[in-house]
């Protein structure tokens, strides 16, 4: 599976340091608010495992199942696989795996404010730099790449690779290979 990397961007230690950053400043800003987390499915679990186990705080957690890429590798419409869990009057942070043209976090979040939350922030593990509408980005972010389809620890490609440990670009002929560029 991981032959099937161009290269590695960041192995499971280099993650795993950067998740205790991040979950220290997380705990320091909510240490007088009960945190709500709603993380969203699949992409976010592994980091939402890892993260929240960081967070030595009383905390509640639900999970949003979204989908967006129709097993492709450009954005679609957001499809929500359920109702919107209840955040009135809650202190939320939405977790998700990668912040790419920001349509998933900009629907997640529209959807969860229709519910009178006190507040919302939003953690992303990495971010794609590029341009984006400037309302929409994380409050935390764990790294920030280039402009490249990734997988692993959590990030698949057609539902594959999510179990990788480490994340890393995946060889530009598989995406090729899966779908030709259709000829004009
Ligand atoms: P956005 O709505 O364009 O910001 O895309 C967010 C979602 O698209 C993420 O939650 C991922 O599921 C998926 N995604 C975006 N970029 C990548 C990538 O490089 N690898 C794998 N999944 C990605
Ligand atoms: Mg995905």
């Amino acid at each position: 599976m991981q032959g099937d990397l161009e290269r590695v961007l960041f192995d499971e230690p280099a993650i795993q340091r950067r998740l205790d950053e991040i979950a220290a400043q997380i705990s320091n800003d909510y240490r007088d608010r009960e945190l709500t987390v709603i993380a969203v499915m699949n992409g976010s679990l592994m980091f939402m495992a890892d993260l929240l186990r960081r967070i030595p705080l009383p905390l509640k957690l639900d999970c949003l199942s979204v989908a967006s890429y129709h097993g492709r590798t450009e954005p679609g419409e957001i499809i929500f696989r359920q109702v919107a869990p209840d955040v009135a009057g809650r202190h939320i942070l939405i977790l998700d795996d990668i912040l790419d043209s920001g349509q998933t976090l900009a629907a997640v979040r529209d959807k969860l404010q229709l519910a009178g939350p006190r507040s919302i922030r939003s953690c992303v593990l990495l971010k794609k730099k590029k341009e984006r509408p400037s309302a929409v980005d994380a409050d935390y972010v764990g790294f920030e790449i280039e402009d490249e389809f990734v997988v692993g620890y959590g990030l698949d490609f057609m539902e594959r690779y999510r179990n990788l440990p480490c994340i890393g670009v995946l060889r530009k002929e598989l995406i090729a290979q899966t779908h030709p560029p259709s000829a004009s």
